[in-house]
């Protein structure tokens, strides 16, 4: 399996429950490596910038609102088979659905706040990597 990166965003629901480390041990014990990690509050600007792909959708407005909240962590990972392992390790968008023991499953309450963002391709790990983190900021 090819290594990849993946990244990930400790929302602001993560942030304000302080389950910060909490889910990042989760994450690091499931064998992701950490390349960069920082905690930032985005502006509406970026957060609607990063989610420019559900442009249009109703949920949109809320979602840019919700993940300019407050801070957020955003995560660079690396491992083999990176963006399905991670997606897997944090369950189905909405905890309501997600399997038991995923990350959404045990910590978040609802599908707008869902304590982590995950890259749904290898390809979007790679360009969502490289919206927070310049390469030689990844160690
Ligand atoms: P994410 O991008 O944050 O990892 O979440 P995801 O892939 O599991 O879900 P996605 O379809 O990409 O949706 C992005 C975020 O938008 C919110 N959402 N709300 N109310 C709704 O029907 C709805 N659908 C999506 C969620 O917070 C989701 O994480
Ligand atoms: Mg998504």
């Amino acid at each position: 399996m090819a290594v990849e990166r993946t990244l990930a965003i400790l929302k602001p629901d993560c942030v304000r429950k302080n389950l910060q480390g909490e889910v990042l041990s989760r994450i690091q014990k499931a064998g992701f490596r950490v390349l960069g990690f920082r905690q930032m509050r985005l502006t509406p600007q970026t957060a609607g910038a990063f989610y420019a792909v559900h442009r249009g959708r109703p949920f949109y407005d809320g979602l840019v609102e919700f993940m300019s909240s407050g801070p957020c962590v955003p995560i660079a990972l690396e491992k083999e088979n990176a963006v399905a392992d991670f997606r897997k390790l944090i369950g189905a968008t909405d905890p309501k659905d997600a399997e038991p023991g995923t990350i959404r499953k045990l910590f978040a309450d609802n599908k707008g706040e869902n304590i982590v963002h995950g890259s749904d391709s290898p390809e979007n790990g790679r360009i969502e990597v490289a919206f927070f983190f310049s390469e030689s900021d990844l160690v």
